[in-house]
């Protein structure tokens, strides 16, 4: 593979860090153009340090905005900063992995700039999946997925013509088997005990809830162009079947491997190829000796179903459903409210929105901007 070159939207996160330790044991194999992060100046500084970037960019008011540091090391700031980075040709790929909508622009710069896109951010294709996969097909950019669902997908897909069904695997999270009074009364910290995944807070508490489900079946449909009748979500608590996908003759073709964010991030980076980077144990079927699966229990977790019935409304509906989701996670997370209410406040925000059909980006900020100011109001009623 030619030296790719490669920036990183949030590096100094959960992806963002896995992302760099996989171009550490791949050194020969990417050159790394910028970093990008948001308060996290200090480690962004020591990542700046290590990996030699020609930019970091940081979220974070600093002095040192625009001077040059050390080594020629330029630093940017904020949302300008970002659509530096995304515009500037350089780069053969952009890994957009940082939190929330914040990765929506930035990612459709670097599409109109011709730039491939390595995609963690969810936010991305659930406010804006009409729009970005038009414009990904327009000027010609791969938009290959992060998340190990998706990744797995797209590595089973060899003739998407002939693939009749997607088929989602979900772990369950920490209350799989639970009742639905404990994860009623659950605490930050239980919702916090993913027992497969290490993961940012906001995504963790999408994954007790299954809203993460949610949010993965909408992508899909956005990915792969599948409708929502044809994706299913299959409970799998061993998280060693990534996903899968069934054929219109019957066979199943799924992609399996050991729990690690590391592989579908490495694949996402040097796709099409593929190298003995941060593997590190041999995959054993005797060592894992079963799999389960089961079907989701939908009165347990009614965010699944939420999340189809938002996809199938299309327009703005989904954006909807992540802003109030978004921030009903920031209030259980800050104790304001409980596990369960966000689910019930999201639900509100979703029967009470107004719908726009095919909305401009300038639509799908507004709509979120509503939907955040209108969940916080109703928030501050729990205290
Ligand atoms: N973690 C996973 O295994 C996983 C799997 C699949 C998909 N994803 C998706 O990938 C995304 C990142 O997840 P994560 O778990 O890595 O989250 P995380 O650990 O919370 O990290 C979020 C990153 O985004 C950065 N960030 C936040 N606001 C920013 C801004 N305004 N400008 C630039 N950077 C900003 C953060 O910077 P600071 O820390 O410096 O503030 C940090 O680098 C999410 O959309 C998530 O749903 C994650």
């Amino acid at each position: 593979m030619k030296k790719r070159k490669i920036s990183i939207i949030g590096s100094t996160g959960s992806i963002g860090r896995q992302a760099l330790e996989v171009i550490e044991k791949l050194k020969d194999k990417f050159e790394i153009i910028a970093l990008a992060g948001g308060n996290n100046i200090e480690l962004l500084k020591k990542q700046a340090e290590k990996f030699k970037p020609k930019y970091i960019c940081s979220n974070a008011p600093s002095p040192l905005c625009g001077e040059s540091l050390s080594d020629g090391l330029k630093l940017l700031q904020g949302s300008e900063g970002l659509e530096q980075i995304c515009s500037n040709n350089e780069n053969d790929i952009i890994l957009v992995a940082c939190s929330g909508k914040v990765g929506l622009r930035p990612t459709l710069t670097a599409i109109k700039n011709g730039i491939d896109i390595a995609l963690a951010n969810k936010e991305t294709l659930v406010m804006a999946g009409d729009i970005v996969m038009c414009e990904a097909k327009k000027y010609g950019v791969n938009i290959i997925p992060v998340d190990s669902e998706h990744c797995a997908i797209h590595q089973c897909i060899k003739n998407i013509n002939q693939v009749d069904k997607l088929i989602i695997t979900a772990s369950g999270g920490p209350f799989l088997h639970k009742s639905i009074d404990d994860m009623k009364n659950a605490t930050v910290e239980q919702a916090l005990a993913h027992p497969r995944w290490n993961m940012g807070k906001k995504i963790t508490v999408d994954s007790a809830t299954l809203m993460n489900k949610g949010l993965e079946i909408i992508e899909a449909h956005h990915l792969f162009g599948f409708d929502y009748d044809n994706i299913e979500v299959i409970v799998h608590p061993q998280s060693i079947v990534h996903s899968a996908i069934e054929y219109v003759d019957g066979s199943v073709i799924a992609q399996l491997g050991l729990p690690s964010m590391h592989i579908p991030i490495q694949y996402a980076i040097t796709y099409p190829e593929r190298f003995d980077g941060i593997k590190s144990k041999s995959f054993s079927f005797a060592e894992i000796a079963r799999l389960d699966f089961e079907k989701p229990d939908y009165d347990k977790f009614p965010t699944v179903k939420l999340a189809y019935e938002m996809g199938r409304l299309g327009g703005t509906a989904t954006v909807c459903m992540n802003a109030a989701n978004e921030e009903a996670v920031f209030a259980f997370l800050d104790g304001k409210i409980k596990l369960y209410n966000i689910y019930e406040i999201t639900k509100k925000m979703c029967d009470e929105q107004d719908l726009i059909q095919n909305p401009s980006i300038d639509e799908i900020f507004a709509v979120d901007e509503q939907t955040r100011k209108k969940t916080n109001e109703y928030i501050a009623k729990f205290s």
